[in-house]
């Protein structure tokens, strides 16, 4: 589903390269966590799928049969609506409801009344906030806000799911509570990627990780297990 072929990175003439000949095949349907320190390359990686990196010297992503480095500017909007993203810093609109922030996401998106009306509702109950649909995102607590930013990335049914560093804000009891939606987001049939700093997290899931290095694949592992 995801490829990565011989992707390489350099931001600046002279920056260090933040990816060096980066090779990865990801099927349908996998959760694949990528684990490395702070300037590993993960969000690199991760910005590659949604346009927001490019590979340099030749490298190629693809997204099933879509080229998505040399994808023309006027298709992303539809690549997008297919990928949904979440972040560490929740992204929320600070002067909208909960439900409203999800509302507006599938509005923009091209949902009509009906659908808004009728999804809404079980996205927030699938994440399990539903009961504090009418509060605005100052009044949630971070694991709530992230519950929040993931109903929203779903309102599109993507069948990918980008979580950078999803709970780099929380605490253990709620990054657990997140890493175990993202798990059944996952058993429904989503693809999820993770960006993490975090072993405990990765040791948790018992999926795959890949572990990034100075911008190399370091180590691919079909079950994380921990290391040193
Ligand atoms: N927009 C940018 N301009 C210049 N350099 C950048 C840019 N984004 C990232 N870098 C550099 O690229 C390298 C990889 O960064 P990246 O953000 O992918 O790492 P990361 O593994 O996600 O780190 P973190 O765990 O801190 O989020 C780093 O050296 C970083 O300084
Ligand atoms: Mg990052």
């Amino acid at each position: 589903m995801i490829k990565y072929q011989n992707v390489s990175k350099q931001y600046g003439k002279d920056s260090n390269s933040a990816l060096k000949n980066v090779n990865l095949e990801i099927k349908a349907g996998e959760f694949v966590s990528f684990i490395g320190a702070s300037g590993a390359g993960k969000s690199t990686l991760l910005k590659m799928l949604i346009g927001e990196a490019k590979p340099d010297r030749g490298g190629e992503i693809w997204i099933e049969d879509i080229r998505v480095d040399k994808i023309k500017s006027e298709f992303m909007p539809y690549l997008r609506r297919r990928i949904g993203v979440i972040f560490q810093d929740f992204k929320l609109l600070p002067s909208r409801t909960v439900y409203e922030n999800v509302s507006l996401a599938m509005e923009v998106a091209g949902a009509n009344k009906e659908e808004i009306k009728r999804d809404v509702p079980k996205l927030l109950d699938l994440v399990g906030i539903v009961a504090k649909s009418d509060r605005y995102p100052n009044e949630l607590s971070g694991g709530e806000k992230q519950r929040v930013s993931i109903a929203r990335a779903l309102s599109h049914n993507p069948i990918l799911l980008i979580a950078d560093e999803p709970t780099g804000n929380l605490d253990k009891a709620n990054t657990y509570e997140i890493i175990t939606l993202l798990l059944k987001i996952h058993n429904s049939g989503t693809t999820v990627l993770l960006a993490t700093h975090d072993q405990e997290v990765v040791d948790k899931l018992k999926k795959r990780v890949i572990t990034i290095q100075d911008g190399e694949v370091v180590l691919d592992q079909e079950v994380g297990m921990y290391y040193i």
